[in-house]
């Protein structure tokens, strides 16, 4: 168990003592991720490669026999209370993290769950806003305390639809299914191939030898207010003007390269997504031969599409990833999740990346002002039980 799962345990006992006495009943997480290639991708039907880190959401519970939910926020100091009855119509337009946790029980009651009312104490250690799914995180860590609460049989899959289906409707953010899936269903010491069409997964371990730096710009963006929703109506329009279903059924042969051109920004929009899922299936190759070279220039190449294609990238996510590329011992970096600011990653030489890390900083705050969060993560498992009593 590492120190940091040890401090939140702790601190979230703590916590449960002081304001219900006693100790939580169980206790549950749900971690965020880092995409190592194929962003943009899932709400086209396309290839993803996430991989849940050990930074997560948790939530320490007591079932009650009501239909109350009592809920502490550690990291916010606020407690709120509501009824898993009259929960409402879906606002659909952010809140705070309130709003997540009625978000998920009414997509729950909606799927016909039977749900029963508990009290409990939040914490978490994923950076909120920052592009590494923090949302996502306390989506699926609520579910699972709801599902632990009634004693409901824990399908990761069912889970994480319900969980996007809250994103979508209650917060009103068009996201993807790849956060809430690789929370649900991450897989320990290995990232994750997932088809977003058939939702098939494909554990693959990384390069031995090689570890993933999150580099945090400390640029906050948020995910409701960007341009995410543009970037997938854009994405609808093109497939319709090209006559596809999705951007996954518009392949290099029927692509507008060849046909009819489409309108500028479209055109760009559909060679990142269809080139990103190629990226995703040489990266799944370059991991499976162990080859972390290769999959550098994957990650660049991914990088860069992302910057003079799809657009979401930004000026600090730029430097930083520039700044990491130039380091010895560093195959490759690149922006990861939604973008607009947040975090890039950078594959690297295990035994270097400490002073990797240590330039990167350097580099990036001559240049900012700014300090970045630099940290190695490791590929963890998804959503799970921590303690039951
Ligand atoms: C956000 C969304 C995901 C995905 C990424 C971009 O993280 O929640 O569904 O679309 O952006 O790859």
């Amino acid at each position: 168990m590492t120190q940091e799962r040890e401090t939140t345990e702790r601190k979230l006992g703590e916590l449960f003592r002081e304001r219900f006495g006693g100790v939580p009943h169980t206790i549950v997480r749900s971690p965020g991720r880092v995409n190592l290639i194929g962003e943009h991708t899932d709400y086209n039907d396309g290839l993803v490669f996430p991989m849940a880190i050990d930074r997560s959401v948790w939530i320490g519970l007591t079932p009650t026999s009501d239909r109350s939910v009592v809920v502490v926020s550690a990291d916010f100091a606020e407690t709120t209370e509501f009824s898993l009855d009259g929960l409402g119509d879906p606002p659909g337009a952010g809140g705070s993290w309130v709003e997540y946790l009625k978000g998920v029980a009414w997509a729950l009651q909606r799927a016909g769950y039977e749900l029963t009312g508990w009290q409990g104490v939040l914490a978490g250690d994923v950076p909120i806003g920052a592009g590494l799914a923090s949302s996502a995180a306390l989506e699926v860590a609520t579910a699972r305390a709801f599902a632990e609460a009634a004693g409901t049989r824990w399908d990761p899959l069912i889970m994480a639809r319900i969980a996007q289906s809250a994103e979508r409707e209650w917060i009103g953010v068009e996201c993807g299914i790849m956060d809430q899936l690789i929370s649900a269903c991450g897989v320990a010491e290995h990232a994750l191939m997932i088809d977003c069409r058939s939702l098939e997964m494909r554990p693959v371990p990384l390069p031995p030898k090689t570890v993933v730096l999150v580099l945090d710009t400390t640029v906050s963006r948020s995910l409701a207010g960007s341009a995410y929703n543009t970037r997938r109506e854009e994405c609808a329009e093109a497939a319709r003007l090209l006559g596809a279903r999705t951007l996954r059924d518009v392949d290099t042969e029927t692509s507008p390269t060849s046909g009819e051109p489409l309108p500028d920004p479209l055109l760009r929009r559909v060679r990142h997504v269809i080139s990103e899922n190629a990226r995703v299936l040489e990266a799944a190759e370059a991991m499976r031969a162990g080859d972390p070279a290769r999959l550098g220039e994957i990650l660049n190449a991914g990088h860069a599409s992302l910057r003079d294609d799809y657009e979401v990238s930004c000026r600090e996510l730029d430097l930083i990833t520039e700044c990491a590329r130039k380091q010895q011992g560093c195959f490759g970096a690149r922006m990861t999740g939604a973008g607009f600011g947040g975090c890039a990653i950078a594959l690297v030489d295990e035994p270097r990346a400490q002073a990797i890390a240590d330039a990167v900083t350097r580099g990036y705050t001559a240049e900012t002002g700014e300090t970045p969060r630099i940290w190695a993560c490791r590929p963890s498992s998804g959503a799970d039980v921590v303690r039951s009593v």
